[in-house]
């Protein structure tokens, strides 16, 4: 294997991203100055393969990665004007995620950089949540940090590249996936969150007084599992259901969540500011799929302003899940002399707080 790049260079980067249901390949590229600019990023969606199953298959999910990988990671080459012998290193995801796919996008990556003598890197799906705002804005560490997707929710204090502080995180359910649960409880489509925050917008976010989770308490973690009971016990005596109960649910619902979020968030910011240097700027930056949601992003703007916190959040279609956060993590990380061995495991299982440079 080639010694990773010196962090002087332009470097160009492959990025793969299967660790669930979104098939995914990126070209970015990190220029000497730190800047980054997304040269291609396609992004495959297994949506239609798993709708009628109402969440994600793994086995479906395995197989389905492995058809796509090939044509998007072509079609990631091509919209960039890119051949491999343009790039100067592959990225991929190597966990969290379902161990099936990962093993695809892994694979396939080690392929890459072994058959062209690329540094590889095996790349932390979370930390490609974390530094995005790094590529679309040039944002850099210190900030804290709101991770809200499908499988997460913590809040980190994101010391630098590959120092990670988890300060919180959930007891029981993650955001994104109380949004899918509450979608196949109503019997709307999958994914839940965007389905949910449709109908809310035509509903009525008073009508139904649910629990906001861990309101007020010291401790800082999050908890859903009892808002979800709370739904369930709604819903139950209206059916069948009309579309104005629906919509008022998901209304009710969603600004339970996002109330919740805002008040976890703010006791973090509190403690946060008071680590700081003095003069130091308070950055807040929330990332992950739920990340994408109206609602929720309004809650967090108003708990960043009372604090005098900036708000940074990727765009949508940055925050769900894309492989030019994977590339751009690779960037990092083989900028700073990081790279990975070929036979670097697929973990399912991997918290941020593990990782180094
Ligand atoms: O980051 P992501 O694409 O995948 C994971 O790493 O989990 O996040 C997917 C999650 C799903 O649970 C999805 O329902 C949720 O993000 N999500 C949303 C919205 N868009 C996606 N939740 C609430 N509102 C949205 N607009
Ligand atoms: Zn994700």
């Amino acid at each position: 294997m080639t010694p990773a790049p010196a962090a002087a260079s332009r470097l160009i980067i492959l990025g793969i991203e299967t660790s669930c249901d979104e098939t995914a390949a990126a070209v970015i590229a990190r220029g000497a100055d730190g800047r980054g600019e997304i040269l291609s990023n396609i992004v495959h969606s297994q949506i239609a393969d798993h709708a009628d199953y109402g969440g994600v298959v793994p086995e479906i999910a395995a197989r389905a990665h492995l058809e796509a990988l090939e044509p998007v990671v072509r079609a990631a080459l091509r919209e960039a004007g890119a051949t491999l012998d343009d790039i100067h290193g592959v990225a991929a995801t190597a966990g969290p995620g379902l161990i099936g796919g990962l093993l695809v996008g892994l694979t396939f990556g080690k392929a890459v950089a072994a058959a062209r003598d690329l540094p590889f890197v095996a790349v932390n799906h979370l930390e490609g949540h974390a530094l995005t705002v790094g590529l679309t804005e040039g944002l850099a560490p210190l900030y804290l940090l709101l991770l809200v997707s499908g499988g997460h929710t913590q809040l980190i204090a994101v010391h630098d590249v590959g120092r990670y502080e988890q300060l919180a995180t959930t007891l029981d359910d993650a955001a994104g996936e109380v949004f899918d649960k509450t979608a196949k409880l109503l019997g709307l489509e999958f994914p839940g969150g965007p389905a949910v925050e449709r109908w809310a917008a035509r509903g009525d976010p008073a009508r139904f007084a649910f629990p906001r989770p861990m309101m007020g308490r010291a401790e800082p973690d999050f908890s859903f599992s009892g808002l979800k009971t709370a739904l369930r016990h709604a819903a139950a005596p209206l059916a069948p259901l009309r579309d104005q109960d629906i919509a008022d649910l998901c209304a009710s619902f969603q600004a339970a969540v996002a109330e919740a979020l805002q008040d976890r968030v703010a006791g973090a910011m509190d403690r946060f500011a008071t680590g700081l240097e003095p003069g130091a700027l308070k950055r807040f930056v929330v990332a992950g799929g739920v990340a994408a949601n109206g609602a929720i992003k309004t809650a967090l703007a108003q708990a960043a302003a009372a604090r005098g916190f900036s708000l940074h959040a990727p765009p949508a279609h940055l925050c769900t899940d894309n492989a030019a956060m994977i590339a751009w993590a690779g960037a990092e990380r083989l900028s700073r002399g990081a790279s990975s061995a070929l036979d670097a495991p697929a973990r399912p299982r991997w918290p941020l707080s593990q990782l180094s440079l």
